[in-house]
């Protein structure tokens, strides 16, 4: 299969999984445990989900590898594994905000982050109606329109940014949004790290940090990121929570910067 064909396909994935959770949701869902901490919920939704896209991997591509939020990792042999969050953003899902989505990536490699290459990758928003699509070496697109992150921020960027679902976290994550807020014109917090970073991606935020984000949190947003002319980049700031920074290359370069105190 072409990288063009697993793009095809991570899209019609995304599409067909994100129609059920929105189903879901609007007919009622149930929650269904907590995970790390007591405000990282998991619904049925997610569950059923991430079943649904592992279903359909294992019927259509049985030799690939699969690394899910839900139910794990499992090695493949053909050197390609699927990435997938199936509903990125559960606790706005769960209150009924709009801004969640099913994030899928294919990437190349040793199945870690700091090893693996991205192929292809499909975010869907389904209660936003909107497809954020990205094949290495082909661009990243929204419904048809390629898209391309801001170079200009004359009154300041536009950034992005998620707490993560640990209290005890907060406060140094504060403390980053003091610091960068001096580069900033504003700041979002939307509450799905794949929607924050398909939104660097067209230009809709001009940057975007966040500490302790997960494979499955980035993997398809990265690429869209990258494919739209970004960078995004990884810094040890405490070991367990490596900090994220996205945007077009000159305000990734300042948030690096301001985020590793060097300024
Ligand atoms: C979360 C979202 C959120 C981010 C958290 C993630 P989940 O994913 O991406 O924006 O701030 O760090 O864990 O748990 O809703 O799939
Ligand atoms: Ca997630």
């Amino acid at each position: 299969m072409s990288d063009i064909d697993l793009g095809a396909l991570a899209a019609d994935i995304a599409r067909e999984a994100g129609d059920l959770a929105k189903r879901r949701r609007d007919s009622g869902f149930a929650l269904a445990a907590t995970k790390s901490t007591l405000a990282d919920i998991v619904t049925e939704a997610d569950r059923e989900v991430e079943q649904l896209i592992r279903e359909r991997l294992r019927t259509e591509r049985p030799e690939d590898g699969f690394l899910g939020e839900e139910t794990g990792a499992q090695r493949g042999t053909s050197g390609l594994t699927w990435v997938v969050d199936p509903i990125d953003g559960t606790v706005n899902y769960a209150y009924g905000i709009a801004t969640y989505s099913v994030s899928i990536a294919v990437v190349e490699g040793e199945p870690d982050p700091e090893q693996w290459q991205g192929v292809a990758s499909a975010v869907y928003a389904p209660a936003l109606g909107e497809l954020f699509t990205a094949t290495r070496g082909e661009g990243a697109w929204l419904d048809g329109r390629r898209l391309a992150v801001t170079t200009e921020t004359p009154a300041g960027a536009l950034l992005g940014t998620g707490f993560g679902y640990d209290p005890a976290t907060h406060d140094g994550d504060l403390l980053m949004v003091r610091r960068v807020m001096t580069m900033a014109r504003d700041l979002r917090r939307m509450g799905s790290a794949a929607i924050d970073l398909s939104y660097v991606a067209a230009g809709r935020l001009d940057g975007f940090f966040e500490r302790g984000l997960n494979a499955w949190d980035f993997a398809a947003g990265a690429l869209l990121v990258q494919e739209a002319g970004g960078v995004i980049s990884r810094l040890e700031l405490d070991s367990s929570r490596p900090m994220f920074v996205a945007g077009g290359s000159a305000v990734h370069d300042r948030l690096r910067t301001i985020i590793s105190g060097a300024d």
